[in-house]
């Protein structure tokens, strides 16, 4: 654990010029640098450091962040270690902080794990490189696999022998624990070895540590499992580890894409030809973790499924999970028979890439026509197959690239793309239930912890001349009108295609967003001085109660975590956003804060947004932030209002009278107070 204090020294002394001008050539533009974006490839630069405000962003990629995000980015470290990183560049001294006897064991073990896999590791290398029974058997099967000796050292490739417990004896002669051995499923319970007559395959985490082992067996007729692999342990956890990730990672990073296969040996025998960007999901099939693990390298993925996979179905409805985790995914399916590794050895490394390239199919059009074809032209099949498909396309969050898949695969399955379009919002409905649900279940957890009480929450003057100031004139018919649109729009179904689950009453969604860009923009502007507030204090105090109206989730989450953070009697600054662990939050952060006017007419027009019109934004933090709540709320009234009118058609339709009445009440209610807060947003004028 590095001290709060030592984190902060290390941020406030990061020079956001220098850490990156250790990577990329940079030249002066303005008060800014430019030069060439590390993150993805390119000719003319695009990549702008600031040094006034100690952030870099690519405004290509939508990269960047501050200096401990910009090193943990390239350099494919977690938070600690580029504080680390930064810490040794400044020279400042990490005193690190007791750690509880609890921790300290815990680092221990999985120090001494790290150490006996190693011990094995190297153990089972030589095993195979130096002994009889190793050459002629293990050895002679890989070359005649066509590995190489460099490729056999590069992966620490082993040999397990014939004997019982040649190796168990051995370890813990050489003071190995026997509890460890037997953690690690190198020994069996009975004392021996776990690992007889197989080639072994270490597998690493992303620093390089070897966490476990694969082991093939050689007997072509052996009744025992091909291969067995290591338990896990609490240093191997199965769904968080991809087999050659520490090998592949910077050029996964380099390409912007992943290829991943099925086996330990064609992840081996493509790096030996040079295609490098390979992992294999070990022996699982791929889980979430191992998706994160590849998105935080690129979006891009790849997927060799061997010719005679039997299994890919199940494997393509695995897949729907990559899609969830907004990656573009694209399928290979190599010819019959063949798998990567044995293919590439028939044609050829060039053959090969072109191959892969060529016949890459996206997704969810390899899943349509894969599924097509079996339906044929039975209409059951067909209509469980269009549920499928749309299932899929549901899960992408993206909303240009789901109405895209949309279009195409209404083209390809040859139905009509509004019977898709209605599908798709069935199953988009059910998902924002699902989020709704966990939100509810956050908003409970929130409540238990104490809401912040602010000293006092000042009300702006109302008595100031009017129509001097731009804003002075803000629209609020414009917004029922908008409402309105968005209703209309929803009821013919297509706008909640268009539009994010979470976010789907997107009028709202850009309120939100406004709302949020002041808060982390300008939290620690001061609002009021003779109360000593600030904006981010003012806008927090006055969204508490309608925080949990809040559509979009991570915005949600940006507002709960700050006024934890004001609970806990800590300051917040744009740093506590930009420089945050939460790599969405800081993402969000850093492209609120270098992207202010970033609305455009058209939204304006679309959903009775104000423009931001000030050449300085950032200095109407005041103004805007009591303008973007009240417009905030008024949004919400007329949501309230709208559905109280929606139960009131019911209810008569019933015959509920007092039903009738309680709902116009409340629907007058309702318009008064909007009118009221409407009249307010026009009439009010701040200094
Ligand atoms: N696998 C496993 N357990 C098995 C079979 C397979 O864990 N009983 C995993 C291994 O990670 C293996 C991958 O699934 O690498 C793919 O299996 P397969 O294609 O059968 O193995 P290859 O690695 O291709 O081995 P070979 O080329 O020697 O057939
Ligand atoms: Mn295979």
């Amino acid at each position: 654990m590095i001290p709060q204090k030592t984190v902060q020294e290390i941020i406030d002394t990061a020079k956001i010029e220098d850490v990156v001008g250790d990577f990329v050539n940079l030249k002066r533009a303005g008060s800014n640098l430019k030069g060439l974006c590390p993150f993805h490839n390119e000719k003319t630069p695009s990549f702008v450091v600031s040094p006034a405000k100690n952030l870099c962003k690519c405004f290509g990629c939508g990269k960047g962040g501050d200096p401990v995000r910009f090193i943990m980015n390239h350099e494919n470290m977690s938070f600690p270690e580029a504080l680390r990183y930064l810490a040794e560049r400044y020279n400042i001294a990490i005193v690190e902080k007791q750690l509880t006897e609890s921790q300290r064991k815990e680092r221990q073990l999985a120090d001494s794990l790290f150490i006996t896999n190693q011990y094995a590791a190297d153990y089972f290398n030589k095993e195979l490189m130096e002994t009889d029974e190793g050459k002629s058997i293990g050895l002679s099967y890989f070359k005649e696999r066509g590995f190489r000796e460099e490729t056999i050292e590069h992966w620490h490739l082993g040999y397990t022998s014939k004997q019982k417990n040649s190796f168990t004896l051995q370890a813990t002669q050489d003071s190995h624990n026997t509890d460890l051995l037997k953690k690690l499923g190198l020994t069996t319970q009975y004392g021996s070895d776990f690992y007889r007559e197989r080639v072994m395959f270490p597998i690493r985490n992303l620093s390089g540590k070897i966490i476990g082992f694969g082991g093939r067996i050689l007997q072509k007729d052996a009744k025992a499992a091909k291969y067995i692999n290591s338990p896990e342990s609490d240093i191997y956890n199965k769904s968080r580890v991809l087999f050659g990730a520490y090998y592949a990672k910077s050029e996964i990073r380099k390409l912007d894409e992943c290829v991943l296969v099925e086996g330990y040996t064609d992840v081996i025998s493509l790096h030996q030809s040079g295609i490098t960007n390979v992992v294999a999901s070990s022996g699982t099939s791929l889980t979430v973790g191992q998706i994160q693990l590849v998105s935080r390298f690129t979006k891009n993925m790849k997927i060799l499924y061997d010719g005679d996979n039997a299994g890919i179905k199940a494997a393509l409805r695995g897949l729907d999970l990559v899609l969830e985790q907004d990656m573009n995914v694209k399928v290979v399916l190599l010819p019959d028979g063949e798998d990567p590794d044995s293919y590439l050895q028939k044609v050829g490394t060039e053959a090969f890439k072109k191959y892969i390239d060529e016949k890459a199919d996206d997704f969810i059009f390899f899943k349509t026509k894969l599924l097509l074809e079996e339906a044929k032209n039975d209409p059951v099949k067909k209509t469980r197959l269009i549920g499928s498909i749309i299932e899929s396309i549901a899960k992408i969050p993206n909303v240009l690239k789901r109405s895209l898949y949309i279009k195409e695969c209404a083209s390809i399955m040859d139905v009509e793309e509004k019977y898709l379009v209605a599908e798709a919002n069935r199953i988009l409905e059910s998902l924002v239930k699902k989020s709704e649900t966990k939100r509810l279940f956050e908003k409970r957890r929130a409540e238990r912890e104490k809401a912040i009480t602010p000293k006092k929450t000042p009300t702006p003057n109302s008595n100031q001349s009017p129509n001097q100031n731009p804003y002075a004139n803000e629209p609020s018919p414009e917004d029922l009108a908008a409402m309105d649109a968005i209703a209309a729009a929803e009821e013919q179904g297509i706008h909640s295609i268009a539009s994010r689950p979470s976010a789907k009453k997107s009028g709202d969604a850009f309120k939100e967003k406004e709302i949020i860009r002041i808060l982390v923009t300008g939290c620690n502007v001061i609002f009021d001085k003779e109360e000593n507030i600030t904006v981010g204090q003012f806008v927090l105090a006055n969204i508490q109660d309608v925080l949990e109206d809040f559509d979009n989730l991570l915005y949600h989450r940006v507002a709960t975590l700050s006024l934890q953070h004001l609970v806990d009697e800590k300051p917040l600054t744009p740093q506590f956003y930009i420089g945050h662990e939460d790599e969405e939050i800081a993402q969000l952060a850093l492209d609120l804060s270098t992207s202010p006017n970033e609305y455009s007419e058209n939204w304006q027009k679309k959903w009775g947004v104000t423009l931001q019109t000030q050449p300085q934004p950032d200095e109407n933090f005041t103004l805007d932030s009591v303008l973007s709540l009240k417009r905030f709320k008024l949004a919400k009234l007329i949501r309230m209002s709208k559905k109280s009118q929606d139960e009131m058609k019911l209810a008569s339709e019933k015959g509920d009278v007092d039903a009738v009445n309680t709902q116009l009440k409340m629907v007058m209610k309702l318009k008064q107070m909007s009118s009221d807060l409407a009249k307010e947003l026009n009439t009010v004028v701040f200094k």
